[in-house]
């Protein structure tokens, strides 16, 4: 008999360029409420949208590496950039591991819309990314939907300042937004986890500048029941009963990442700040 690789009471790891995963932690948490959680915001490198590919790949198996490090069962890549990029390198890399991506999330929209226009709002890396070219491709040629694509620079800086309705903030989502209106879109896909946080931002926007209704395409839902069937298929889900652990990590402030706990998720966890060396080897702070 083979010893298993994980145990079922080992936590899963879900990480993002910064705070934008907790869009997809907070399904987690309600579907899987027994899972430990380890969640890493790489906020000291954020955001990775305008980065070259090999840079956020590297961060990707740097983050991937830590998690693992710390005895993850599985990985949640909570960033739709980082999927694109390296999710790929990431399964090489870790070939037993459970990984489960993020990705804008297309079929959902083509089934939704009726004008047949969509929109895309996502990091200009996600949008140039091969893969995510391959699967508008794709589900362009299997449903005949358009998917207008809109890159979103300036937008992740301000949700991780906080800013989820400043007026900086509104005025980014109407330029980026509104065009897409315009051109007829009524299904918007939210293909960055950051942009779920500002759904209320983007309503309003919609209210403001058309009376049709139009369909936000979030895959933070459909992510977590992913995990959680994953982890029942490996005999991973952590069936024991009682309180689950959830820690933060971050490469920036540790109050930046508590205070979006607080005000995003309306929690208290422990947040453990983590220096990243030259070589990109993480390193957990003494006093934390
Ligand atoms: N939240 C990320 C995503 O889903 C990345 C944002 C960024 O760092 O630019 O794409």
């Amino acid at each position: 008999m083979t010893t298993p690789l994980f145990s079922p009471t080992a936590p899963v790891g879900i990480f993002d360029s910064g705070v934008g995963g907790l869009s997809v932690l907070r399904h987690i948490r309600a579907q899987l409420p027994h899972e430990h959680l380890l969640y890493f915001a790489d906020s000291g490198f954020a955001p990775y949208g305008g980065k070259p590919e090999s840079v956020v790949a590297e961060r990707v198996l740097a983050v991937g590496s830590f998690l693992v490090e710390q005895g993850v069962k599985a990985v949640v890549v909570a960033c739709n950039t980082a999927t694109v990029a390296a999710i790929a390198r990431l399964r090489e890399r870790f070939p037993e591991l459970i990984i489960v991506g993020v990705e804008p999330g297309l079929k959902p929209a083509a089934a939704a819309t009726r004008s047949g226009t969509v929109g895309v709002i996502a990091t200009e890396r996600t949008l140039a990314g091969a893969k995510f070219l391959q699967l508008r491709d794709q589900v362009s040629a299997a449903t005949g939907a358009r998917f207008l694509l809109q890159p979103c620079p300036g937008l992740v800086d301000q949700i991780e300042l906080g800013e989820l309705d400043s007026d900086v903030t509104d005025a980014l989502l109407a330029r980026f937004v509104v065009p897409l209106l315009d051109a007829g879109a009524d299904t918007l896909v939210l293909g960055c986890t950051h942009y779920p946080l500002v759904q209320a931002s983007i309503e309003k926007v919609i209210a403001r500048s058309t009376e049709r209704a139009v369909t936000l395409v979030d895959t933070g839902d459909a992510v977590a029941r992913h995990l959680a069937r994953l982890l029942a298929a490996a005999g991973l889900a952590n069936t024991v009963a009682g309180p689950a652990r959830l820690d933060g990590y971050t490469s920036a402030s540790s109050t930046a990442l508590s205070a979006a706990f607080a005000s995003l998720l309306g929690i208290d966890p422990p947040v453990h700040e983590v220096a990243a060396s030259p070589s990109g080897t993480m390193l957990i702070g003494p006093n934390n």
